[in-house]
């Protein structure tokens, strides 16, 4: 079962994975990953978004996108196979709704990307913006709030599940249990 977690900066989506994990890990085998990756395309990303590289919002879109072939061929797919639950921090979700707000053409993004897996689970931590702003710590280049704005009216065009992020963080935690508990029993194996 691949299940994958979106949202704007902010929106806490980190706590929430690793919460999910521990909680996963002690009936099931899972990992716990997140995109941009540690590879060396991942760290050439984060060098981008720290400011101190500029590129083209396309070269952007294609090297999030490389990096999410190699994170699915060598990690994702994988573990999948060998019927382990894949925690996923950040998809092809954030490539659409972030690279849109860079002002690329949601098509464009849309087919590059269609190589890329169907989640069973794709939730949506939904903070509005004013609020995330405030929480975010790294200072990269998209942690702005006027840019958040952007990014999560982009969010809202997808159909994913919606969790009422503006609770404490035990209730956020309580509604996604809810969605992936509910998957697993129906779907009857976690695969
Ligand atoms: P993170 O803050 O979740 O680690 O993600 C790094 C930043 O990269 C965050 O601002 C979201 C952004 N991002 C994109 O712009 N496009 C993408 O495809 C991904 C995966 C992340």
């Amino acid at each position: 079962m691949f299940i994958v977690l979106e949202g704007i900066d902010g929106c806490g989506k980190s706590t929430q994975a690793k919460l999910l994990y521990n909680w996963l890990k002690k009936k099931h085998d899972v990992i716990l990953t997140k995109e941009p990756t540690e590879s060396k395309i991942g760290k050439f990303i984060r060098e981008i978004l720290s400011g101190s590289i500029s590129v083209d919002p396309k070269t952007l879109s294609l090297l999030f996108t490389a990096d999410r072939y190699e994170h699915l061929e060598n990690e994702v797919i994988p573990a999948l196979n060998s019927k382990k639950i894949v925690v996923c921090e950040r998809y092809y979700f954030s490539t659409i709704a972030y690279q849109m707000a860079q002002g690329l053409e949601r098509e464009w993004l849309v087919n590059l990307n269609k190589f890329a897996l169907k989640p069973d689970i794709a939730l949506f931590i939904d903070v509005l913006p004013e609020i995330a702003v405030k929480r975010t710590v790294t200072g990269e280049i998209f942690e702005t709030c006027e840019f958040s704005k952007k990014i999560y009216k982009n969010y809202l065009n997808f159909n994913l599940i919606r969790i009422n992020g503006k609770q404490d963080v035990k209730g956020v935690f309580e509604d996604i249990k809810e969605v992936v508990e509910n998957k697993i029993q129906n779907s009857g194996s976690v695969n």
